[in-house]
């Protein structure tokens, strides 16, 4: 089997980790810190941090395979000042980075989803801006590349009221990615940089925790359980029930979706004593949050057999 990567220290599991993040704890020195979104193979956050080895460096993605390339070139270059993140860098924004606590932040041809039904995925419209202004700390840069004018132009119009002064320029080839490369392969020479400078702070706080409260209930038969799935706010869709009648513990499949963030987890129906006990399963790395509540609430209910109009 190939070894994708050489050590797995750099890589914090940010859901088990206490949030917000504390840079001092997790670098072991205080230095001004920068986030690159979605880094592809790390090229660019490699490159950065050999360069600037007095400041340190966050990268979020979004994709395994990628953190593992740039954990191989972190230890590669034997690099002690970066840390990386797998996931959506938008709750993570949200959840676990502090407000004034990066000095520059980044984003190298982020996916533009040029279909007008993709433009939902994109990222950088106003919210996720002010989000952006409200973890820089004040006279903080943001700094966004990308070979798509058409995604270019929509991020230019969702400026307004996002605290930043805008400088945009097209630019030669420069930051040598993965899709730098591609794209000048591809026959493109110039690309749209926009530098944001942060002159107003937006507030944005935390997005906390929401405490859990989990289940003991009498009875459960697995041959009448069917959690009944919820679309509101939140959506909550459950997916498969496994039931092992030896240890007497089921798990039950779901997907929580609420904002920017979706959840795919187990929840365990386990036996003990004379009740069942109803939580996430152990493992799963969940965020406790309003729609996790929701899906723990509809497999008690299920388990009770309650109808919409009997539940609490
Ligand atoms: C077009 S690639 C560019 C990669 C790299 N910056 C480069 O220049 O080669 C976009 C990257 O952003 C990542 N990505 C997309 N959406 C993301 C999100 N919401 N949070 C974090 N990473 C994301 C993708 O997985 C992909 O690696």
């Amino acid at each position: 089997m190939r070894a994708y990567y050489r050590s797995l220290r750099p890589l914090v599991l940010w859901r088990e980790t206490a949030r917000p993040l504390d840079w001092r704890q997790l670098f072991g020195r205080e230095a001004p810190v920068e986030l690159e979104i979605g880094f592809g193979n790390g090229d660019y956050l490699v490159a950065r941090a050999q360069q600037h080895p007095e400041r340190d460096f966050v990268g979020i993605e979004l994709e395994w395979e990628g953190v593992q390339r740039a954990l191989r070139r972190v230890a590669g270059a034997g690099l002690t000042n970066v840390r990386l993140l797998l996931g959506d860098a938008r709750p993570i924004l949200a959840r676990a980075i502090a407000p004034r606590s990066l000095h520059r932040l980044y984003a190298l041809f982020p996916c533009p989803w040029p279909k007008k039904h993709h433009h939902k995925h994109r990222l950088f419209d106003q919210r996720q801006l002010q989000l952006v202004n409200s973890r820089l700390h004040d006279g903080g840069e943001f700094y966004l590349l990308t070979d798509h004018e058409e995604y270019f132009q929509w991020v230019l119009s969702n400026l307004t009221d996002t605290g930043f002064s805008a400088f945009a320029r097209t630019v030669p080839p420069q930051v040598h990615t993965k899709y730098e490369q591609k794209w000048l392969a591809e026959g493109k020479t110039r690309f749209y940089e926009l530098t944001l400078t942060k002159t107003v702070h937006c507030e944005v706080p935390l997005t906390e925790d929401v405490p859990m409260e989990t289940y003991r209930v009498p009875v459960f038969d697995p041959s009448r359980f069917q959690p009944a799935d919820i679309h509101e706010a939140v959506h909550v869709v459950f997916k498969e029930t496994r039931y092992d009648p030896v240890h007497q513990v089921a798990m039950v499949r779901v997907v929580v979706s609420e904002d920017d963030l979706v959840q795919h987890f187990w929840i365990d129906i386990a036996r003990e004593g004379n009740e069942w006990r109803i939580r996430p399963a152990l493992g799963c790395g969940v965020l406790p949050t309003v729609g996790v509540q929701r899906a723990l609430d509809a497999v008690r209910d299920a388990c009770l057999s309650l109808s919409p109009a009997q539940r609490p």
